[in-house]
């Protein structure tokens, strides 16, 4: 591939909310955290690298949570980044605790909500988090309680717009009665396609779909997607990142990387375009090997 132009505004761009456009490939942090997304990395210097260079090459969307790291993730953004460009838009999330190192708790109560969002405020140091996601619906607490504690740290002027993550298409249309969503972040890559019908709900409605582990958490695998790779002379990754762009419109994927050097790659997969046949051949052949 044509490494030169290597800008993620080749993607397009995309509006959420009808409020903020950004680019439409973005970047995930969470891989800037240390081993089971718990602590600070080995190398924090790479960190706030890698999320510099992010910006250089154009992504003006950056995905985290208060869970990565906890708090680390937030911190590294705002250390690398702050004062941030007026373009960039930071989507974090809440309803979700760590007791440890590659654990994860549900707590989606309105109490733990508020005290994430003013924790997430205080990391990012902004006045307002320009995405807010509810991280999962926590199934001991009512939907409608988070989501309506989320509309009313919108009104408060909080939280810009009101997202949602790993939910059903019963989720959503819950939640639309509450508060208009921005974006859902469910999983979602070539390969794994569990949450079509939520794509195709959010293409419907104009709600922007983020999908997590775009590259299968690195994984994507498969002879169909090696062809097609070489034909391009591009890398699986860059193939699978072109495969999400041109699965819909409402897209934005957001691959994670700890890498410059993949980070690049990734960026540069914004100008390929695959053929018809190319993608129907990926969209019939789900290979995705030990995902989780
Ligand atoms: N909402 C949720 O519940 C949820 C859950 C998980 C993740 N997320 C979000 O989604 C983002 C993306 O997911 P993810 O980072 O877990 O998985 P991913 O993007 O599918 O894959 C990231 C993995 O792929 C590797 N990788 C990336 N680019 C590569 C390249 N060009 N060549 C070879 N390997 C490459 C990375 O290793 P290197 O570091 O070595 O490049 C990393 O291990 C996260 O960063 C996070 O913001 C959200």
């Amino acid at each position: 591939m044509n490494q030169k132009a290597v800008s993620a505004s080749q993607a397009g761009n995309i509006s959420l909310g009808n409020e903020l456009t950004v680019h439409r490939l973005g970047y995930g942090a969470m891989r800037l955290t240390g081993d089971g997304i718990w602590g600070p990395p080995k190398d924090q210097k790479n960190a706030l690298a890698v999320l510099r260079r992010a910006v250089e090459l154009g992504v003006n969307f950056i995905d985290t949570a208060d869970t990565y790291g906890p708090n680390v993730n937030e911190e590294q953004i705002a250390e690398a980044l702050y004062p941030y460009p007026k373009d960039l838009v930071i989507a974090t999330k809440g309803g979700w605790e760590r007791p440890g190192p590659g654990q994860w708790t549900h707590n989606a109560t309105p109490a733990h909500l508020r005290k994430a969002v003013e924790g997430s405020l205080k990391r990012l140091r902004v006045d307002r988090i320009d995405v807010y996601q509810l991280h999962i619906p926590d199934p001991v607490v009512s939907f409608e309680a988070s989501v309506g504690t989320l509309a009313e740290l919108h009104r408060e002027g909080k939280i810009r717009l009101v997202s949602l993550s790993n939910v059903t298409q019963e989720h959503i249309e819950r939640a639309r009665r509450i508060i208009p969503i921005a974006s859902v972040q469910n999983r979602y890559s070539f390969a794994d396609r569990e949450w079509d019908y939520v794509v195709d709900h959010c293409e419907r409605n104009k709600i922007v779909f983020i999908p997590w582990f775009p590259l299968g958490a690195g994984r994507v695998a498969g002879e169909a997607l090696n062809q097609v790779a070489k034909a391009h002379s591009a890398s699986p990754t860059q193939v699978a990142i072109a495969w999400l762009l041109r699965r819909s419109p409402i897209m934005l994927p957001i691959p994670g990387t700890s890498s410059i050097e993949h980070l690049e790659q990734n960026v540069a997969a914004a100008a390929l375009q695959l053929t018809n046949d190319e993608y129907e051949k990926l969209a019939g052949v789900p290979e995705l090997v030990g995902v989780r």
